[in-house]
């Protein structure tokens, strides 16, 4: 056994005051008797049998529905370190006023001990961290989200280091409620939520904001994005990774059910939300899946916009705050059939506003994806042919264009924009800066993590190629103008294309952007107008954004790279 792990947990008993300890080991009786106590408590409700074999619904406290960025906080011992994209703690002050809160927290519950791998087992990418709980929900999710129990043990044992992760539900009050991140000590510390974002650590907590630090250290990425791989008619496949920020469209994308009109075309699901690159031996950007599960948006899902995730959900789901059949059958907003007789909260549905939660979200084993990559585990990862950024806009930004080059590619992605979404506490629908879809999640001051990405460049000849996507381009009438989900596979055809120098383009001042020909459109629903508006660069929008993004990178004073601000220069140059 490792001392250190020991003395930790030994130590945590102390302050939080458990009733009972439990080392978790990942079996299918812990499992399941985890879910009969939950049962017994309310804390799960089973889901009709006969539709939703070994489903079940859990409803968090109402004013735990979603990410809370505004009581996030990245704690390190220079100020500068955490940078304007953070909101910032003393380490010493952090610790004093968040074990406050721990003392005696878990008093009358169990104290859960997780031990969890990020990443297959056996990948020299993968890391390692221990997650303790008094939550039996967090327990559960992070069975189907990480590698979890004995294994990850081992692993632990064998090379004694690990990330540290602390989580109380607290008493649920948002007064008293704090994610704190102590990445020079490897350290998480989460009191007051139950909810998924802020309650499994291993995921937002560890593989991206410690990891993103980490990753700087030693000279490999962890980014918001999702990893697919596109296998042409040929047999050809490209794997492409896109950050695009939370409820922007990762999982559809990853998960995407090509048009009846594309026949030959396959698409793998390698990961839906976080995705850690190195470069491999051959010089090529190779990425991991860090997570074994997906966490994901349930509103919008239906057998039309995507079968795959929708098959998927029918069986060996966890819902978090869905609305209910009168037959207990999990419903939400998109679903075509049936009707809600109770909300997200449990109250009869009065047929105003919404059913489900519009953050309602499953968590089910990505081995249950029927396009689930038969490289997802594989040790070293796939190799990255193209990256995507892009966002919700519902205008300015075209449908897709490429970038120039690397420096030109992480300007596109230090400048990205998207409209707020309720995978997070607050406004809906306003436009903000989300550089890399990373604004949440980045454990260090932007301004460095930008250099990084530069600095790759130094590293190896064969980057991939970057481009930036919009499929929320919106019309006077609030109508989204390009059909997206399937459809979408016409633009990554064009990227696939563009990597093997086969597609057209046409120089713009933002880059390359398909002409319609360059498209394969047959079989879509597309008149021309709109067509030309989805490809068209309004220059006297433009403008106006890359002042709006040199303002932006002013906030990060010194720390932006010389080269990034030329690079925003030469583009301004270009826009005139
Ligand atoms: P993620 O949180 O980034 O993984 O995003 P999801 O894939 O879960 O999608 C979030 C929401 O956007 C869901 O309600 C989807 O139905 C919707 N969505 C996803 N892809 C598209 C698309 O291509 N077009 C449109 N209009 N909506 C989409
Ligand atoms: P998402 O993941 O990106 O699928 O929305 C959850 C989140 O980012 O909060
Ligand atoms: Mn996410
Ligand atoms: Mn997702």
């Amino acid at each position: 056994m490792n001392a250190s792990l020991n003395s930790w947990v030994e130590e945590i008993a102390r302050l939080t005051k458990p009733d009972s300890v439990h080392w978790c080991t990942g079996s299918d009786a812990e499992n399941s008797r985890l879910i009969d106590e939950m049962l017994t408590t309310g804390d799960l409700i089973k889901l009709n049998p006969k539709t939703h074999p070994n489903c079940y619904l859990h409803r968090s406290h109402p004013s735990d529905v979603a990410r809370v960025e505004h009581l996030t906080f990245v704690c390190t011992r220079n100020r500068e370190d955490a940078g304007p994209n953070n909101i910032w703690m003393d380490p010493a002050e952090a610790h004093r006023k968040i074990d406050a809160l721990f003392e005696g927290s878990m008093r009358g519950r169990t104290m859960y001990v997780i031990p969890y791998c990020m990443g297959p087992i056996e990948s020299p990418y993968s890391r390692c961290g221990v997650e303790i709980t008094d939550s039996p929900y967090v327990v559960v999710n992070m069975r189907i989200m990480t590698r979890m129990g004995d294994a990850a043990l081992k692993r632990i044992e064998r090379e004694g280091k690990f990330v540290k992760g602390l989580h109380s539900i607290g008493d649920l009050d948002p007064e008293r409620r704090f994610i704190m991140h102590f990445p020079e000590e490897l350290f998480i510390k989460s009191v007051g939520s139950g909810y998924g974002g802020n309650a499994l650590l291993g995921k937002k907590c560890h593989a991206l904001r410690i990891a993103s630090w980490q990753a700087r250290d030693e000279g490999w990425l962890a980014e918001h994005m999702l990893i697919m791989g596109i296998q042409s008619p040929e047999g050809q496949t490209h794997y492409i990774a896109g950050a695009f920020p939370s409820a922007c469209g990762k999982t559809n994308l990853a998960m995407l059910v090509p048009p009846e009109s594309m026949p030959g075309w396959k698409i793998w699901t390698v990961g839906d939300d976080i995705c850690w690159m190195q470069i491999g031996k051959d010089g090529q950007l190779r990425a991991i899946n860090p997570e074994a599960g997906y966490f994901g948006v349930v509103p919008g899902t239906n057998r039309k916009t995507n079968k795959n995730a929708y098959d998927m959900i029918q069986r060996d789901t966890i819902f978090t705050n869905v609305a209910l059949t009168a037959d207990n059958q999990p419903w939400w907003e998109g679903m075509e059939s049936g009707t809600p007789a109770l909300d997200w909260q449990g109250k009869p549905y009065s047929g105003k506003g919404a059913a489900a939660h519009p953050n309602s979200r499953f968590t089910v084993s990505a081995k249950q994806n029927p396009i689930y990559s038969s490289l997802a585990e594989a040790p070293d990862g796939v190799p990255i042919s193209a990256i995507l950024f892009g966002g919700r806009r519902r205008e300015v930004a075209p449908l897709v264009y490429e970038a120039r080059n690397w420096t030109h590619g992480v300007l596109v992605g230090a400048g990205m924009a998207s409209e707020t979404t309720a995978a997070a506490v607050g406004q809906m629908g306003v436009v903000r800066r989300d550089s890399m879809a990373m604004k949440p999640f980045c454990g260090y001051n932007f301004g460095d993590y930008w250099q990084h990405w530069l600095s790759l460049e130094g590293k190896t000849s064969k980057l991939p190629r970057i481009f930036h996507v919009n499929w929320f381009r919106q019309d006077k009438n609030g109508k989204f103008m390009w059909p997206g989900f399937g459809e979408n596979l016409r633009v990554l055809q064009w990227i696939a294309n563009r990597c093997e120098g086969k597609a057209g383009a046409t120089e713009s001042p933002i880059g390359f952007v398909p002409a319609p020909e360059d498209l394969n459109l047959a079989g879509v629903d597309l008149d021309k107008d709109t067509l030309n508006t989805l490809l068209s660069v309004d220059v006297g929008a433009w403008r106006q954004e890359i002042d709006a993004i040199s303002k932006y990178l002013d906030e990060f004073k010194d720390r932006v790279p010389a080269k990034l601000r030329d690079e925003q220069r030469t583009v301004a140059g270009r826009l005139g």
